[in-house]
């Protein structure tokens, strides 16, 4: 009945905090082995370009800078929603993860005296994001993956995780789809780590990549009854190229390049008149959108990144990967032309609610990385942030989760995994057999609008209503879907068919929370309660998935030393 592997951790992903992860259950001398839905160095990490932040103190006017000034920006950038702990370990752990991956053999871009390099970054008080020119994430993704390929560490390629498997209580394996065979594999083991990113595809504007459905972190909703946090708090990018949606870096602004509107206006003095173009992404992406909505674009859709006052010789050395996207995806060159850009859903600062240690509620199962929800990054994550988060809670939750394994008890849990499968099987038999008349590309493209059209950066209760009211049509059309390819091999109709299911959740968390939340904070803002209320929603959004429907409720956010303020820039 199916093929069954044991491991004693099982990561669920493999990118940055996936590979992290794994390394550090097997430094703890654990069998661990990692699950990913593509070859690891295609993992999403990849794309990543503008840096990683850290307080190493290393470039011109940054060296005053120290974990607390990270701290203190970060959680400002997050508008106070972040949990305090939590940002304290991951900007103390910083500099400390950055040399450890130059020591790894990480190419970071350097200064004259041969120190790591820093550019400045939006929301930062000082220069701290470490940078490999504008490929950081591909540069650190390379080094993790050979020092994974070094520790012998297993990958099982191209498999889409389906369900989170539980015994009495605690989490004892995964059910996944092997997408080469068509064929079923259950994997048991003691301890499950999710590191599968985000969920950008369910928007139709968007810079992730197509890999970026948001499987396992639906997954563990509806299968490990374990909740979502602060799903409503959507980031977009303030630079996504115009038609394409691929992210043109931070870094380019952070370089030193100019945002216009079609009257030549460099807008941003009226948004946030000192850290103009370096204001958070919440602010730019806003500034932007205000921009365009009221006639300041160009085609009602985009505005323009002016790099061309940097010269030729910092373009090729700082933005090279960029310079070659606009070459190759709108035939413009960035040293002689503006750039045509346009605000794109690019983060998920929600995710899986877990404590500083990766751990969920649910005994076994951890997570770190896009997929989770710690939180750092509250309603705002700043950009070089994520990376960062990825690395540092990718190690805390390789460890812990080998502390909870080397403790645990072990039970019988074959039968648990079996009656899963079962499950799982018939699932899959009534969808290649339904005769509904919905075509899923129908259902997926109407989602993607909906979430485009009700759930973007400006959102009102009318909207969101609407939103909400389309997007539970859709999971009733969703019962009605018909899969045309009945293959077993590669079947990717299967599969995305399958990552549908999980989408339209999601999606009904991200518009019910953000229709409950009746403040404006960070990335969510609200046209109708255009202000932060930090008397009534200073609080996480918890998000449980109970007889097939959301359910909100909440927690406390955690405040150490810094207190809300106003948020200026
Ligand atoms: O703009 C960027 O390079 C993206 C960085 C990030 O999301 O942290």
């Amino acid at each position: 009945m199916g093929i069954s592997h044991r491991h004693q951790v099982i990561v669920v992903g493999a990118g940055l905090s996936g590979l992290r992860a794994a390394l550090e259950a097997k430094k703890e001398g654990l069998d661990v082995a990692v699950l990913s839905r593509v070859q690891p160095v295609r993992s999403h990490s990849i794309a990543a370009q503008g840096g990683i932040n850290a307080s190493l103190a290393n470039a011109e006017g940054g060296h005053d800078d120290n974990w607390e000034k990270h701290a203190f920006d970060t959680v400002k950038g997050s508008d106070y929603l972040a949990d305090q702990d939590a940002v304290e370990i991951m900007t103390k752990e910083a500099p400390g993860i950055v040399y450890e991956m130059e020591h790894w053999g990480c190419p970071f871009s350097r200064t004259k005296e041969g120190l790591i390099a820093q550019r400045p970054f939006g929301g930062a008080a000082f220069p701290r994001t470490c940078y490999a020119s504008d490929i950081t994430g591909h540069a650190l993704l390379h080094t993790m993956y050979e020092r994974s390929v070094k520790e012998n560490i297993k990958v099982y390629e191209e498999y889409l995780l389906l369900s989170i498997v539980k015994d009495a209580n605690a989490c004892v394996g995964i059910v996944a789809l092997e997408v080469a065979t068509g064929e079923l594999v259950t994997i048991e083991a003691d301890a499950v780590i999710m590191a599968t990113g985000g969920y950008g595809r369910i928007y139709n504007k968007s810079t992730n990549a197509l890999i970026n459905t948001g499987s396992g972190m639906a997954a563990v909703y509806m299968t490990a009854g374990v909740p979502l946090k602060d799903l409503e708090f959507v980031q977009f990018h303030p630079t996504s190229l115009y038609g394409t949606n691929i992210l043109i870096t931070e870094g380019a602004r952070g370089e030193g390049g100019y945002l216009y509107n079609c009257k030549g206006e460099r807008f941003m003095k009226t948004y946030a008149a000192k850290a103009m173009e370096l204001a958070p992404r919440d602010i730019v992406a806003r500034s932007i959108q205000t921009e365009i909505n009221e006639g300041r674009g160009y085609d009602n859709e985009y505005v323009l990144l002016d790099l061309r006052h940097l010269g030729r010789e910092k373009i090729m050395e700082r933005l090279p990967g960029i310079r070659d996207i606009c070459i190759h995806f709108a035939g413009i060159d960035p040293i002689d032309s503006p750039i045509p850009i346009q605000p794109g859903q690019h983060y998920s600062m929600g995710g899986i609610d877990t404590d500083p240690k990766g751990a969920t509620s649910l005994p076994g199962l951890y997570a770190a990385g896009e997929v989770a929800c710690v939180s750092v990054h509250g309603g705002n994550r700043l950009g070089g942030n994520s990376l960062l988060d990825t690395i540092v809670f990718g190690k805390l939750s390789g460890r812990f989760a080998s502390e909870y394994v080397k403790t645990k008890k072990k039970s019988g849990q074959g039968q648990a995994l079996s009656l899963h499968l079962q499950k799982i099987k018939d699932n899959i038999h009534r969808l290649e057999n339904s005769t509904g008349k919905e075509k899923p590309t129908d259902v997926r493209n109407q989602l993607k609008e909906t979430m485009t059209e009700n759930a973007g950066i400006f959102r009102q209760k009318s909207k969101l209503q609407t939103g909400l009211a389309k997007v539970k049509e859709l999971k009733e059309r969703y019962k009605n879907i018909h899969i045309s390819n009945k293959g077993k091999k590669f079947n990717l109709d299967l599969v995305r068919n399958l990552e549908l299911e999980g989408k339209l959740e999601l999606a009904e968390v991200i518009v019910a929370g953000a229709l409950n939340r009746e403040e404006s904070r960070g990335s969510h803002f609200r046209t109708d309660f255009p202000e932060r209320n930090d008397e009534k929603w200073l609080k996480h959004t918890i998000a449980s998935f109970v007889n097939g429907a959301v359910k909100i409720d909440h927690k406390p956010v955690t405040i150490t030393q810094f207190k809300p303020q106003a948020r200026t820039y």
